[in-house]
């Protein structure tokens, strides 16, 4: 692709995936997905178990290389990168949110949230001055120096989303962030990832089983069977 070619409209394609493709052995998991996400736009991907969500985040965040087909962020095609420059990307442009937050268990609600900055070359200082402001954006002022195991479920999905946006990626990747809450918790938690992604415009792409959840997002799109069968604009 050109550079000419390339929508850098505020609000343009940002992360495209086209043709993608991906095998397990016999077993076709993406049967040639095409999808545009938009600067600071929110899309939820919903669709039954097994029919490739995981598989497509981790495609579009360059965890996993595709058998086929391209993703660009940006423009610029990421999917031929080698492992320590999608890894880099990983670590500067994107922030992820698993289901169970995956904080780290030694290290303080600050600490896990610092994470990212210190990874991105911040002094430790700062990082914990940055890791700090997030959590106190996210509610969670007073639970800086809490261990994992002393925060409830859904005080813990928080500190994962303070540390997914501590760094201010452009993206943010989750994958079932709310799967191990309860529904009111689950939609608190959303919310806040939400709205910390409009105040930062990052895109976020977020993968549900939950209608309602998607129903916030700006977008829906459903899979199946590795292939798009639906795409609804909401709002
Ligand atoms: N490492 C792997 N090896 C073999 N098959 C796999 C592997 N990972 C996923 N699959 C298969 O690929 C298909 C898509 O898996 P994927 O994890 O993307 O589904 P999903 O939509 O995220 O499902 P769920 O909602 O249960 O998380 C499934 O049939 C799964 O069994
Ligand atoms: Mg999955």
């Amino acid at each position: 692709m050109s550079a000419s070619t390339v929508d850098r409209r505020p609000g343009g394609p940002f992360l495209v995936g086209r043709g993608l493709l991906k095998n397990y052995g016999p077993y076709q998991a993406l049967a040639g997905v095409d999808l545009a996400i938009h600067t600071g736009e929110v899309m939820a991907i919903v669709g039954p178990s097994g029919s490739g969500k995981t598989t497509l985040l981790h495609v579009l965040a360059g965890i996993l290389r595709p058998d086929g087909g391209e993703v660009l962020l940006d423009g610029h095609r990421i999917d031929q990168l080698g492992e320590a420059k999608r890894s880099a990307l990983r670590r500067h442009e994107f922030g992820f949110v698993f289901q169970q937050g995956m904080l780290v268990g030694e290290l303080t609600a600050e600490e896990n949230t610092a994470l990212p900055l210190l990874l991105a070359g911040a002094n430790r200082k700062q990082a914990l001055a940055g890791a700090r402001d997030w959590l106190a954006r996210l509610g969670l002022g007073g639970l800086e120096k809490r261990l994992p195991g002393e925060l409830s479920g859904g005080q813990a999905q928080r500190v994962a989303i303070a540390r997914a946006l501590a760094h201010s990626p452009k993206v943010i990747f989750a994958d079932e962030p709310t799967g191990a809450l309860d529904t009111r918790t689950g939609e608190e938690t959303t919310q806040a990832l939400f709205a910390a992604a409009a105040a930062t415009q990052a895109a976020v792409v977020i993968v549900t089983h939950d209608r309602e959840l998607a129903a916030k997002a700006g977008r829906i799109v459903e899979i199946r069977d590795g292939l798009i069968t639906g795409g609804v604009m909401v709002g």
